[in-house]
């Protein structure tokens, strides 16, 4: 996620505390930083690419230390790239007004196009590619002499998620922020006010803080802040005692980077979906594929090719493409099929699935697919990444960095993608707009159903704790399940140093059977959909030769649940939406485990967040 950082002072330099402010929401994941500094009598913009160390070489070499205490106002921002590419110009603080005004921006204005082209008819001139910059003309154009009425203004024709600050020379000492999906946070210390995207960036200053609540709009002054609704409401928010410290604040006062973003899941998943889903035609909308329905319908077949965790949500994406659009669909091992000669070709579609898209297996598979002429599309979560540009075409998760290096909730938003994509190939093949509409609801209930998995946390830990000491565990799926058993399995291998294996349900009796005893513990993945019953009977296979059973159930399912020792309860849904439900309680399972056995959580033995040699 981009990170914002505003300072306002009537006697401290804002200019270190802006840089060390971004130094704190490094965590966050960024492409580049930037910062709006300003004085009574101008404002200066410093923006690079790259690491805030480059942004304070600029600033060392283009500010001198005697010009800095004039000024005592500024905002800041870390970009973690959504629209546009990870450039210099891309990068915030964006200016208008002719560089009078600048503002920072975390968040997605999904109604971006429409407002630049009503700017541009008015004769505005854009040199960026973001959403940000059009929202810094349209404030502008709503500046008669008081900036909070004219950022309330603008935000009233804006759609989408902000989280803002913006100072403007008009308006000297002045700085207004609003939010609406994305956090912010204002501290009130003495000889200063400080606001940022969280705690984090604030501690350091102060531990009075005031949480600004989505739709409200305040302004900053060195003194104190106001807060106001978008129609100038004041309205009263409770200064709060922070009681993290920096480090903690990085992690949302979680204990680790994996735990937040397990929990940050409801969240990335509305990211992911927000602005994609068509109510009217019961369709999913995803510019970015560039692929008319003509050619959809045209595709022979499709191979979705990943590795690790992205290659489990490849093989989901085989049963989703087959049972929603009858698309002849095989997942592939980015290594494997790019050393196999893969026959693959002008009716093929290859869709590359990779978090960081720099995986190198991925991307050597990527351009033996365009070298054979197949048409191919990726599904990224690092906006201009390899991967995403080499493709050319695809989906971006907009699930945010993912710090951790066992992957979470970009699992969960790669599964979501290939279904809006089954959804959209199914529409144009064989889905009736009554199917599709259908689909659109239970895709957009998903957030919510994966917060009712998140309350099962203490009991997920507790039934964790009771198979802490084995070294050996199953997980058993069947069908569009298997694929979530091997990333449940995966999860554990990788943070736990459990030997975990993931196993079609009905292939346990071909010999793994062998190795079940009571210190074999199975999860078996139970969710009433087709087929349950015949891993029910697995389930049964299991419990006679001692070996305890973890059974993950849907809600209310009694008859499932009596087969096992213990239970995992999700909530109900479709065979096409149960592996994002049910990833959710394995990542929590797999979690506590290794908190229990004592690993090292978030940056396991021997693993890299992105694997970008062969
Ligand atoms: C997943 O928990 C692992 N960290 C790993 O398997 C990862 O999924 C794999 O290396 C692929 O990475 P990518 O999605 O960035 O291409």
């Amino acid at each position: 996620m981009c990170g914002i950082v505003g300072f306002s002072s009537r006697s401290v330099s804002a200019c270190g505390p802006l840089v060390n402010g971004l130094r704190r929401l490094e965590y966050r994941g960024y492409d580049s930083a930037g910062v709006a500094l300003a004085s009574e009598r101008d404002i200066r913009v410093f923006k690079r690419t790259g690491k805030v160390a480059e942004l304070d070489r600029l600033l060392n070499a283009e500010l001198p230390e005697n010009e800095r205490s004039t000024y005592t106002l500024g905002i800041a921002h870390t970009r973690w790239a959504t629209h546009g590419l990870p450039t210099e110009v891309n990068a915030h603080p964006h200016v208008a007004d002719g560089g009078n005004l600048a503002l920072v921006h975390n968040g997605i204005i999904e109604n971006y196009a429409a407002l630049r082209a009503k700017l541009e008819a008015r004769g505005c001139v854009f040199v960026s590619q973001t959403d940000t910059e059009v929202l810094a003309q349209l404030v502008a154009t709503f500046d008669r002499g008081d900036l909070l009425s004219a950022v309330s203004q603008a935000l009233k024709q804006v759609e989408g998620t902000y989280g803002i600050a913006v100072i403007s020379r008009r308006h000297p000492g002045e700085m207004v922020v609003a939010r609406k999906g994305s956090p912010l946070v204002i501290g009130v210390g003495e000889n200063a006010t400080i606001v940022a995207s969280d705690v984090s960036a604030i501690v350091s200053h102060t531990r009075q803080v005031i949480y600004l609540k989505d739709g409200d709009v305040a302004r900053v002054l060195p003194e104190g802040v106001d807060v106001f609704t978008l129609d100038n409401v004041p309205v009263s928010r409770e200064m709060q005692e922070v009681e993290w410290d920096a480090g903690a604040a990085e992690k949302g006062g979680f204990e680790h980077f994996m735990l937040k973003e397990i929990f940050e899941q409801p969240e990335t998943l509305r990211n992911t979906i927000r602005g994609r889903l068509d109510r009217v035609d019961g369709t999913s909308v995803l510019a970015g594929l560039n692929l008319p329905p003509r050619d959809l319908a045209s595709i022979r077949r499709a191979v979705i090719i990943g590795c690790g965790t992205s290659l489990h949500a490849a093989m989901v994406g085989k049963y989703l493409f087959e049972s929603l659009a009858d698309l002849p669909t095989s997942p592939e091992q980015a290594a494997e099929f790019r050393y196999c000669n893969p026959i693959i070709g002008p009716s093929d579609w290859a869709v590359a699935v990779s978090q960081s898209g720099e995986t190198a297996d991925t991307l050597a598979a990527v351009r033996e697919s365009i070298g054979k002429g197949a048409l191919v599309s990726a599904i990224c979560n690092v906006v201009g990444s390899t991967i995403a540009r080499e493709a050319g075409r695809g989906v971006y998760l907009h699930a945010g960095p993912e710090i951790s290096v066992a992957s979470t909730k970009a699992f969960t938003s790669q599964v979501t993608v290939l279904l809006m994509m089954a959804l959209k190939l199914g529409r144009t093949r064989r889905l009736s707009r009554e199917e599709g509409l259908r689909l659109c609801e239970e895709i957009g209930g998903l957030p919510d159903k994966v917060g009712e998995v998140l309350k099962e946390n203490d009991r997920i830990a507790a039934i964790a704790a009771k198979y802490a000491e084995a070294e050996d565990m199953f997980f058993l799926g069947r069908g569009i399940l298997y694929p979530t058993a091997l990333e449940g399995a995966l999860k554990v291998k990788e943070i736990s140093y459990v030997h975990a294996e993931g196993y079609q349900a009905a292939e346990l009796k071909h010999g793994p059977i062998a190795l079940l005893g009571e210190h074999t513990p199975v999860v078996a993945l139970l969710n009433d959909i087709p087929g349950k019953e015949k891993t029910i009977g697995n389930v049964q296979e299991c419990r006679a030769r001692r070996a305890p059973v973890v059974g993950v159930v849907t809600a209310g399912d009694d008859d499932a649940a009596r087969h096992c020792n213990d239970v995992i309860v999700v909530p109900r849904t479709s065979a096409a939406c149960a592996p994002i439900v049910t990833a959710v309680a394995l990542q929590l399972f797999a979690y506590h485990l290794a908190r229990i056995r004592g690993c090292e959580i978030d940056q396991p033995r021997n693993l890299a967040k992105s694997v970008t040699v062969e």
